[in-house]
């Protein structure tokens, strides 16, 4: 017999080739789902390879497309893809009027959808998704795994990016070792997905405050599972899909390889230019540099660490040392 989940995997099926369908095939799709892909520059191949889609502007377009198919009212409600609201007779769909990313899971099968407005406006979420569900779990998530997976291994090496167009656009400039943690904070069961295929992370967040504060808090997670980190900021203002579309592939890789720092370098690099002439400012950001070290699971290499911290700040080993153990019993 179908298990519930089973009927919601099927069901993101048939909603994820009813998006794609309506974006190529329909005159709404195309005017405006497609041009607003093309308008960002997305080649057909791109759009196909994503799966992506465009949800239409009628209430119920999707909901009676599947109550068509057979699908009753529960599962429509439980895959979150269709509403029903209270006094309403009928459902109406979570998604109008938007473009649409599907979710894959590692081995490919569409867990949800994001889905985005098209044109920016502040009284809306920009990017409204999924629901949690059966299948559906955003934390075990990672944008754009199953179309990396491949690359991340062979490249030995994962960026991690906060969107899904910056996945997108860079796989469309030849770098395909990507996924996104989608603007939430990344947990420990994303970091063990890309444990699977690699050890060594780059983070490479927007370089705007969000993206600063984002990327303190991943570097914390991905030490305490002992991955090898490197962090790069994009100049202020770009993300990796605007900063990949005003350059070639070549270049790109190239500032990558040679922006990305440590995890102490970009730290102190950041908490430096707050600190101006203040020693307890200073003396705050060493500390805050020396808890990211206390988070490296390995002996060998926090020791190596701390005499960066060391040299870079020309402090005796001695005293980061205390500090890291004044710090392990707070934190015990
Ligand atoms: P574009 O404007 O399409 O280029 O999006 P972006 O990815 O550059 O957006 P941003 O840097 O603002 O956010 C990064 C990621 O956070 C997005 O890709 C989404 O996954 C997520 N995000 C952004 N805005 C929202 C929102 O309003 N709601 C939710 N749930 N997620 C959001
Ligand atoms: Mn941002
Ligand atoms: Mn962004
Ligand atoms: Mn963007
Ligand atoms: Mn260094």
């Amino acid at each position: 017999a179908q298990t519930e989940k089973d009927q919601l995997y099927k069901i993101h099926e048939v909603a994820n080739s009813y998006y794609q369908e309506v974006l190529w095939d329909s005159e709404e799709g195309k005017s405006i789902g497609l041009a607003y892909f093309r308008e960002r520059e997305l080649k057909d191949d791109i759009i196909k390879k994503f799966q992506l889609g465009y949800s239409p502007e009628k209430k119920n377009a999707f909901t009676a497309y599947a109550e068509e198919k057979g699908y009753t009212k529960e599962i429509l409600e439980k895959s979150g893809l269709s509403i029903f609201p209270e006094n309403t007779p009928s459902g109406i769909d979570r998604f109008r009027e938007r473009v649409i990313f599907p979710i894959h899971s590692f081995s490919g099968r569409v867990l949800g959808f994001g889905a985005r407005i098209l044109k920016n406006n502040v009284k809306t979420a920009k990017y409204l998704n999924s629901p949690e569900t059966e299948i559906y779990h955003k934390s075990n998530v990672l944008y754009g795994l199953n179309q990396s997976k491949q690359a991340i291994s062979r490249k030995n090496v994962c960026l991690l990016v906060e969107g899904y167009m910056d996945v997108i656009a860079l796989h469309m400039s030849g770098i395909e070792n990507v996924v996104a943690s989608s603007g939430t904070s990344l947990t420990t069961e994303q970091i063990k997905l890309i444990k699977r295929l690699t050890e060594n992370v780059t983070i490479l967040f927007d370089g705007d405050n969000a993206g600063i504060k984002a990327s303190f808090r991943s570097i914390d997670m991905l030490l305490t599972e002992g991955m090898n980190i490197r962090v790069l900021l994009f100049p202020d203002g770009d993300d990796p899909d605007s900063f990949s579309r005003k350059h070639s592939q070549e270049y790109v890789e190239k500032f990558i390889e040679n922006e990305a720092m440590d995890f102490i370098d970009f730290k102190a690099e950041i908490l430096l230019k707050e600190v101006g002439n203040d020693p307890i400012k200073k003396a705050e950001a060493i500390r805050d540099i020396v808890k990211s070290v206390g988070f490296v699971q390995n002996a060998l290499k926090r020791e190596v660490y701390l005499k960066e911290v060391s040299n870079k700040f020309g402090l005796s080993e001695q005293s980061l040392f205390n500090e890291l153990d004044v710090q392990k019993q707070i934190t015990q």
